[in-house]
Order: structure tokens, then sequence, then C-alpha cells
């Protein structure tokens, strides 16, 4: 979604700016734009679509400023169009703003600034924000002894509702720019004599390992010598750069075609690194509290939830959107079989407006690869304000997740750039096995060598994975097959059934074919209607507990001629006698098939996507990370 980036220093700001904002582009967006302050006068240049037409501005236009604010949009407010773009300048044209999140009340403050006179152009919430630091501004520069815009800017953020980021530019400050945070992510990045600004922390990590994260409600003052940092009252905190490590956030295809088929396969790499972090060998405890370094992460790592809190839990509750909650519906299966503990899994955006039922012995995990979903963050804060204890698990140790709870489990996979997750998916199941197990041996759940056997197992699951993604060729000639498809079907039972949905949701994403993801035994009661010859369905079946039956729902497709595909064990031969198409997979124990099933599916739907030439990572209408509720 939206982004903010800033610099300041020798360098020609327009440049930089550009950098940082390719680094934002994998988050999704629709307009960009930039505020420079040319010769002592502020420029805005912004345009619709993509960066390459605000490129092309700043190729006409050649600033030679070095200081500016730059932003990625992806239109809540307003269509997308270049009024609507950021940064949003006031009556003056003196004062720029860029802007992430939303300001809740912008109606009212608009209704108001009109009232007194200012002319707003543009139907976006942001437009205020300039405004309003613009009218304290000229009030403060009458009756501040201080810094006239620090305090206008304090005075005008304190009567904006909502969550935001902003970066803010004046012409009369061209040695500064100011950074505020209110329940969203911003960090000032530290230089040599320069000083950068992003709103995700992969646009400054190209230029400098030492950062410095906002929290909540602080307001940073960035000038060429570094960042001071203030509460909403004007009063000053002290807090350090910390250097952060610079490699994972590296953005490169590697010489893969695209991100989506690097990311897919960087799944053993990722899995092997996260469970590698929580489990030094299956027969030592798993130790999921917080190291010492931070475990070399930009935000608070580690989970310090005690041992007579981890005894007391009766039930979770899991949040979480999209892919993330499919990987929460898979740690149901893995925590109630493991644990026996009850688990709900939530659509987060569905918690919102609903009576709280939980309590101090419900432990409340959000799973978000970014750490910045809406909905998940506002499911979460309801659950905590409810009572519950909480837990995050993230592949981003700096986002606004990991401020708001004590509890951190990170999944390392590097930056996943794609929008469509797939190694954050397998990395956040992971993370299920890894808390599932530590419960059990903290409260002693289940003999110590079925927890050794457990963890050997899980550990294994790597080299499984490799095994089938040294089968990408064939994968791709059985999938592209299935390309002319309107609609396909993706079904599983039990442990299982949260890869079809995930199946189903990957190839929509990406191919935007038709798709849906049911409970094999629900075909029967409905979605069977649609099955005819034209109509691919996907079965997951692997040996264990619901083989039988998902055999049996799979004849059922195949008897209304249905195109018959699956995800089977090799040497499967009752499976041979059904399916059309079989993407193997090695033997694998039904507890951890979703971490090996899922990858032929993300590669059908790559290839497929691929095949018929879509835009595989950065389809349209999506955003990685969704900041609004
Ligand atoms: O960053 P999050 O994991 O919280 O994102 C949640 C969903 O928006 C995300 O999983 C989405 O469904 C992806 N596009 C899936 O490919």
């Amino acid at each position: 979604m939206c982004g903010i980036v800033g610099y300041l220093g020798p360098s020609k700001a327009a440049p930089v700016l550009l950098s940082e904002l390719r680094c934002l582009e994998y988050r999704g967006y629709d307009s960009a734009g930039v505020a420079v302050i040319e010769s002592g006068e502020l420029v805005v240049l912004k345009a619709a679509g993509k960066l390459s037409n605000l490129e092309t501005l700043l190729t006409d236009k050649k600033p030679t400023a070095t200081v500016g604010i730059g932003h990625t949009r992806w239109a809540t407010h307003g269509i997308p169009n270049d009024e609507n773009a950021h940064p949003h300048t006031d009556c003056t044209g003196t004062i720029a703003v860029v802007h992430n999140g939303i300001i809740e009340n912008y109606q009212a403050l608009c209704a108001e600034l009109t009232a007194a006179g200012h002319t707003l152009v543009s139907q976006t919430d942001t437009e205020v924000v300039s405004h309003l630091i613009e009218d304290e501004y000229k009030k403060c520069v009458l009756e501040c002894n201080g810094d006239a815009l620090l305090v206008a800017i304090e005075r005008a953020v304190k009567r904006l509702e909502g969550a935001y980021a902003l970066g803010i530019v004046s012409q009369k400050h061209p040695e500064r720019i100011y950074a505020v945070n209110h329940n969203y992510s911003l960090s000032v990045g530290l230089g040599d004599g320069e000083s950068f600004l992003a709103s995700d922390s992969v646009a400054v990590r190209q230029f400098t390992n030492k950062l410095i994260r906002l929290e909540q409600s602080e307001i940073a003052e960035v000038t060429v010598n570094g960042a001071r940092l203030f509460d909403f009252n004007g009063t000053f905190i002290d807090r350090q750069a910390i250097e952060v490590d610079m490699n994972p956030y590296i953005i490169s295809k590697d010489g893969y075609r695209h991100f989506l088929l690097k990311e897919i396969h960087e799944q053993p790499i990722s899995m092997r690194q996260t469970m590698g972090k929580y489990i030094n060998h299956p027969d030592k405890p798993i130790d999921l509290r917080p190291t010492e370094n931070g475990g070399g992460h930009f935000g608070n790592y580690g989970v310090n939830l005690t041992e007579t809190q981890l005894k007391s839990i009766e039930r979770i509750n899991i949040v979480a959107c999209g892919t993330a909650n499919y990987a929460g519906m898979a740690g149901k299966y893995i925590l109630e079989e493991i644990c026996g503990i009850p688990v709900d899994v939530e659509i987060a955006s569905e918690v919102r407006g609903r009576k709280p039922l939980l309590n101090d012995k419900t432990l409340c995990i959000a799973v978000s690869q970014s750490g910045e979903t809406a909905d998940t963050l506002a499911a979460f804060t309801e659950a905590q304000a409810a009572g519950a204890m909480s837990m995050g698990i993230t592949n981003r140790a700096d986002s606004h997740l990991s401020r708001i709870t004590d509890n951190l489990m990170v999944t390392e996979c590097g930056i996943e750039v794609s929008v469509a997750a797939t190694k954050s998916f397998t990395a956040q199941v992971a993370c299920f096995y890894v808390l599932a197990l530590y419960i059990a041996e903290t409260r002693k759940l289940l003999p110590p060598a079925e927890i050794f056997r457990l963890k050997q197992q899980l550990l294994l699951v790597p080299a499984l994975q490799e095994r089938i993604l040294s089968q990408e060729k064939i994968i791709q000639q059985q999938s592209i097959k299935y390309a002319e498809a309107h609609d396909m079907l993706f079904m599983g039972r039990g442990i299982n059934y949260p890869v079809a949905l995930e199946g189903a949701l990957k190839l929509k994403e990406i191919s935007y074919i038709h798709a849906s993801g049911y409970a094999a035994g629900e075909l029967k009661h409905g979605p069977i209607a649609v099955l005819d010859a034209k109509v691919p369905v996907v079965t997951i079946v692997v040996p264990g507990k619901v083989y039988e039956k998902t055999l049996s729902n799979a004849q059922e497709a195949k008897a209304r001629n249905a195109q018959m595909i699956a995800v089977a064990t090799e040497g499967d031969d009752r499976a041979k006698g059904i399916f059309d198409t079989i993407f193997t997979i090695p033997q694998v124990d039904e507890l951890f098939s979703p971490l090996v099933t899922v990858l032929p599916l993300q590669l059908m739907s790559y290839f497929i996507a691929d095949y018929l030439g879509k835009d595989v990572d950065q389809p349209r209408n999506l955003a990685k990370s969704v900041t609004v509720e």
C-alpha cells in the first residue's frame, strides 16, 4: 500500500527518492510523487500510474534539490489520479505532506478548514494535514518562543484521529524533514552526512544499516546530522540508532524470471532458518525466548510468556487475513493435535464490532507477514483489550505488530517481494509446529520421545520441499494444460483443507482464474453443482486419517466428468486410477504435509499465470500489505 520516503544530504534528492520508492513498489500503489525544495522553492511533481511516469517528470524537470520527500499511493479516499497523488500542499504552497494511513476525522477538519477560507483541491483525507500545519504555523510564528514549525506540527497532529505516518517538508526550513508516526511504521536512516526516511525500512537499508524506528505518537526532526525525536507534547526522546543486518533485505531476483518463483524456491532455506532459530537439536528443548542482540533484527523479537502463562492457556484465538489466515487454520490443526488446546481462527476483519469472548486464559495469536495489516492489528488489539495474552507471528520484526506485543515469533524469510505470499506461508506454518511443540514441552503434554520424533520429522521437511522443487519442469508441463480453465476447484480434508484454500487463493490472485477451495467433504453439499468436463478439480490427498474419505470425495467429482488433478504421494496407485494429472510429493507424515503439499500448488499457479502473461509479482488491484481496514 502507500509508502513514504525522504532524503536530506549532499546528493541530488530525486534519484535517491526514486530509488527508495522503487523498493516500495512491491507493496502496491497506483500513483507516486515527490516534493523537493529547489533553490528555496517547494516543487511538487506527481503522477498517476507506475513510477516510470514520475521518473519521466523528474527527467524533464531535472531538480537539483538535495532535500525531499516522496510517496507511493494506493488509493483509499479519491480515485488514483494526479490530483490525489501525494505530496499535498497547503494554500501557500510552501508545506508538503505525504501520508500513510487514514485520517478518520478528515471530513470534519475539511469542513472547518474550508469555512476558515482554505482551498482544498484533492479528494484525499491527507490534504487537511498540510492546511492544519499552515494554520498552526501562522499562529506559532507569532506565539512560540521555540521552533514554530515543530510546534505547529505537534499541534496539527494532535487534531488528527486515526492511524497514520507522515513525512513533511517546508520551504521555510529546507534543512529539515519532519516525520510523524502514530500507530503506523516509519524509520529514519542515518548515513554519513545524510539522512533517509522510509515507512518500510527496506527502502533505507540500501543506503545505510543505521536505523531509528519511530514508536507510537512520535515526531522526528531529521537533518543531515541525524534525528531528534519528540513526543506529541514536544518532550525530547533520547533514542540511538540500531545497526541492522541488511542482507535479508536486498531486493534481487537472483536470476529468476520473477520474485514469486524465487520466493517459492527459497522455502527450504527460509524454513531451515526459521526452525533452526528455535530448535537447535531435536534433543534440546525449544527456546523461543528473546536473544541478547534481538536476533539481528530491527525491532522486538522473542517470546516472553512465562511458564505459568503458558500453562494457563485454555484457548487459542488466531487472527489473520488471506494467506496468513490459512496458515492460522493449519495452525489450528497443529495446536489441537499436538497440544489438545481448542483453537479458533478468525478472519481478522470479521472481529470488529463483535462481542469479544476472550479472557486472560486465552492466547491471541496474530499472524501477518508484513505485521502491518490493519484488519489483523485491529482484531489483535481488541483481544488485548479484552485481557487476552498476545503473541505475533510475522516476517517483519520492525513492523507495527512487533511494537504492540512482547511475544513475537519471526519467520526468517528475508523480504517477500511478490505480492502473492508463498515462503511466508510455509514459514508461518512452521512457526505453529514449533510453538505447539514448545507448549507440549512446557506443559509436558507428550512423552519426550514423541516430541523428539516430531522435531526430527519437522526438520526433515525442507529436504522434501527441495525434492518437489527439483521437479519444477514436470510441474510446469502438467500445469499449463489447465491454463484455459475459467473456474477451478481445490479440495482437501483435515490439515490439507487450509492448503486447498491457499491453492485456490494463489491461483486467483496471480492468474485471475476464478478458483474456490473447499473442505472435500463439503463438495457434495453444494459446490458439486458447478462441476462438468470444463472444470478442473484439484484434490490434496496424502496417506493418513482422512485419506480414504478424500479419495471418495474425488470419486464424486470424477463421476461428474470433472478434470481430475491431485497432489498425491509418489507410488500411490489408487490415486493413479482416479486422477488425470498427479503432482507427486514424497512420503510425508500427514501432520507435516501442508508444508509439502502446498508447493506444487504454488508452482502450478505461477506457471499458469506466467503462461497467460500476467503480472505475477504485482497482480492487478492487490497490495502487499493492506494497511487500511
Ligand atoms: O501481511 P499479511 O500477512 O498480514 O497479509 C495478509 C494478506 O493480505 C495476504 O496474505 C494476502 O492474502 C496475500 N496477497 C496472499 O498472497
